[in-house]
């Protein structure tokens, strides 16, 4: 059992980056899943139903969500009938969408749950304890349990990591834009990574125009950010888990771009 996991995709080099290389990775490394966190495919926020289906077309069989979540209003008109769309589990009772999943790969189920960190985002219900109520449902129905923890600060995550070590089959960071050196497998056999990183922009500033944010720290005057169109890069991650316990073996980190080029 094997996950493809890519990190955040950002506005439309990010997609171009999906559509080229998804393919390709899926061919290098056979995943059984491919899962993408499309929370800033759309122009840098949200999603739209056209590039979620694009992302099922590229070979993704889930799709995960953020902090943007509801940036994109159509997200409203498609979210309860995206099968393969997953937002934030901790939000309020009553948010739209849900915040895991089940995905039947040929005689197996691979659940894909979402959370969000609560330090330096919005103060939502507690990711910890909504994940122990939604494992009790989950742990009933398979062993590989594949974690999207969308978190600002790296003690929230390694926190996540720690506390969910052993009980699913991996755990993996994203928002910060960044990707993390700190892949391992930790001793109870769940798969960890600080931050998975972005896929899109390579030379902006976490996928945004860098002049404009240069200008922000030189002003402090509010600007508006534009997703840059230079050359591209795309941040994942490989997993392998037993196909016994449901534990992780290795986790291996992607990066793609002009200084580290693919090969097939
Ligand atoms: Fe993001
Ligand atoms: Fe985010």
């Amino acid at each position: 059992m094997r996950i493809l996991f890519i990190g955040d995709v950002v506005g439309s080099p990010g997609r171009k980056m999906i559509k080229d290389y998804v393919p390709r990775l899926k061919q290098k490394y056979k995943p059984t899943v491919t899962i993408i966190n499309g929370e800033n495919a759309a122009s840098g926020k949200g999603i739209t139903e056209k590039i979620y289906k694009g992302f099922l077309d590229a070979g993704a069989q889930a799709v995960t969500l953020g902090n943007h979540s509801w940036a994109n209003r159509e997200i409203f008109e498609f979210i309860e009938d995206a099968k393969s769309l997953v937002r934030p589990a901790n939000y309020p009772p009553g948010t739209p969408g849900k915040g895991w999943t089940y995905l039947k790969i040929n005689h197996l189920e691979v659940a894909v749950i979402n959370l969000m960190g609560r330090t330096f985002l919005p103060a939502i219900d507690c990711p910890f304890r909504k994940v122990d109520e939604i494992l009790e449902e989950v742990q009933k129905r398979t062993p590989f349990i594949f974690v999207d923890f969308h978190a600002e600060a790296t003690s929230e995550k390694q926190a996540m990591g720690w506390y969910l070590d052993g009980r699913v089959s991996a755990v993996m960071g994203t928002h910060t834009h960044v990707q993390t050196a700190d892949n391992r497998v930790l001793p109870g056999g769940t798969a960890y990574l600080t931050d998975v990183g972005m896929t899109g922009p390579y030379d902006g500033i976490l996928g945004v125009e860098r002049e404009t944010v240069i200008n922000k720290f030189l002003t402090t005057l509010p600007v508006r950010f534009e997703v840059d169109n230079g050359r591209e890069q795309l941040n994942g991650v490989v997993i392998d888990i037993d196909p016994k316990t449901g534990l992780a073996k290795s986790i291996q980190r992607i990066l793609i771009n002009d200084d580290q080029p693919f090969f097939e």
